[in-house]
């Protein structure tokens, strides 16, 4: 979907199965970069980008490491972050102590609402789908 809306995308995934099943989904398209990298065990070595799609691991840690490396590497980027509302709540604690200590600002709120949203596990979500940020 990416690819059809941006002038180029790099997709970042660790592994081989999924990048291999994402080729094939997108063989029709010519504009991805597909990278095979561990984002949590690796140095960030990525393209630069104006746009970044943060939808990786889900653990606390995890979303702040990929919040601190995007703003190091892209200070003028926008982030946009799926699974915000994710339960039980830690990529929400994530950005919500990015903002708090002054690194981001949410900008707006986006997709499905909690009420409307049920996770794979089957519990509701505690928040919205998503949010559109910016480093500030
Ligand atoms: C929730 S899925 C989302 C995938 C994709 N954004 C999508 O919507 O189809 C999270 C993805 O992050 C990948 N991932 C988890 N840990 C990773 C790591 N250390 N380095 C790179 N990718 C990782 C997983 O393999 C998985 O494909």
């Amino acid at each position: 979907m990416l690819s059809h809306i941006f002038k180029q995308v790099h997709t970042v995934e660790w592994d081989d199965w999924n990048i291999s099943q994402a080729k094939e989904h997108c063989k029709d398209r010519d504009n991805i970069n597909f990278i095979k990298h561990d984002l949590y065990g690796s140095e960030w070595n990525l393209p630069e980008a104006d746009v970044i799609f943060i939808d990786a691991g889900h653990q606390y840690k995890q979303v702040l490491s990929d919040i601190m490396n995007s703003i190091k590497h892209n200070p003028n980027a926008i982030f946009i972050f799926d699974d915000y509302g994710l339960p039980p709540g830690e990529v929400k604690a994530a950005i919500e102590k990015t903002v708090a200590s002054g690194h981001l600002r949410i900008n707006f709120f986006i997709g499905e609402r909690s009420e409307d949203l049920v996770h794979a596990g089957g519990t509701k979500f505690i928040d919205m789908e998503g949010c559109i940020c910016n480093f500030r």
